[in-house]
């Protein structure tokens, strides 16, 4: 290890589901609450129309109070700091919100400045009223800016919990030439040299790959937890599990639900699979049997195992654990 620690971690908790409401329709809430959802999301940002702003703030600010939310984690995205919604947001949760809110989302963080300003805001706020419970912050990477500036972004607050990527606002910003919502793109492909038979195949590539995977390693490396964002076709079930079961092997520990349709596939995805709980547990086994013989390496199954077979091990017999542990609580 670096004799740099690893910040910190927030303490670990489920976030294999985040369930989008918006926050101009009230009548969802108590659905949303009674969801199968890790995290419910109360949205005053894109979702909600210009004109319904403020209504949708008041209704939130009410909801806090009067729906029981149970063990959800429970977080409203305010609306972005280019617009005059943002500071009004901020207050209005943190002042009347009451202490049930457990977190802020800010959309379109550019810099850490964007951080810091929140940060403040939400600090004098909590002290005004007396505030009990540190309110969290959850920053969406869905600029060319943001992902530029990811790390100096993910080290701007010891408010920060999570990192989530936002495809559709990212690929406007970046000038991408796709309208789809996470997922694939058909004429995103590389074409294979000729085969035997002359032909060339056409394979999918993911063009969400590299800003998810720096996504990963930045919330990482600051203890954060990264998130994978949405997928806009909710009737595309397989399309939902493939995308999430690629960002799920690559450190991501849930998706968002735009729909409640896509709350039982994320809460699937993000818990690990038998075969690799059971093939987790059989390398720690082996592994203990050979530490205590003195060895430093073994093979299982023909493969070696070593100290960092135990730590890769420990990833996903932790996260069972976590699992296991709130459905039986
Ligand atoms: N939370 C809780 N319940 C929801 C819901 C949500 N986000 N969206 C729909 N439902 C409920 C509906 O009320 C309906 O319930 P019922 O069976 O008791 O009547 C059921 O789920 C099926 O809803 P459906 O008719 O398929 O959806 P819709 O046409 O009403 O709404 C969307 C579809 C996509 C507009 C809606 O799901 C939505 O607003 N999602 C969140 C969008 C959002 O917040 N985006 C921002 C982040 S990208
Ligand atoms: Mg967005």
């Amino acid at each position: 290890m670096s004799f740099t620690p690893v910040i910190r971690r927030t303490p670990p908790r489920l976030y294999r589901s985040k369930l989008f409401v918006p926050g101009s329709r009230p009548q969802l809430f108590a659905k949303a609450a009674a969801s199968a959802a890790d995290v419910v999301c109360l949205d005053l940002e894109d979702a909600v129309a210009p004109a319904d702003k403020d209504k949708a703030r008041d209704n939130i600010v009410e909801v806090l109070h009067d729906v029981d939310f149970g063990r959800k984690l429970v977080s409203v995205r305010i609306n972005g700091l280019d617009t005059h919604w943002c500071y009004r947001d901020v207050l209005a949760l943190v002042e009347k919100g009451g202490e049930r809110l457990d977190a802020i989302m800010i959309p379109k963080v550019g810099s850490a400045a964007d951080v810091y300003a929140i940060d403040m805001l939400v600090t004098q706020a909590s002290a005004a009223v007396g505030r009990r419970k540190q309110i969290g912050l959850e920053v969406i990477i869905e600029t060319a800016l943001g992902l530029g500036n990811i790390d100096e972004i993910a080290g701007a607050s010891a408010r920060l919990e999570s990192l989530h990527f936002g495809s559709a606002d990212y690929a406007a910003s970046q000038g991408m030439r796709t309208t789809n919502i996470g997922g694939g793109n058909s004429d995103y492909v590389m074409l294979t040299d000729a085969l035997a038979d002359g032909r060339r195949e056409r394979h999918w590539n993911d063009l969400w790959h590299y800003p998810l995977f720096r996504m990963c390693q930045a919330a990482r490396a600051h203890g954060l937890v990264p998130i994978d964002g949405p997928f806009g076709d909710y009737s595309d079930a397989d399309g939902f599990r493939a995308q999430a079961m690629r960002t799920a092997i690559l450190g991501c520990e849930g998706k968002w639900a735009i729909h409640p349709s896509q709350v039982a596939l994320a809460n699937e995805i993000f818990t690990p699979p038998q075969k690799e709980v059971t093939r987790a547990k059989a390398i720690l086994a082996a592994m203990k049997e050979a530490q205590d013989k003195g060895l430093g390496a073994a093979t299982l199954n023909g493969v070696l195992i070593d100290a960092a077979s135990i730590r890769q091990a420990q990833v996903i017999v932790e996260q069972m654990a976590l699992i296991v542990g709130q459905d039986t609580d």
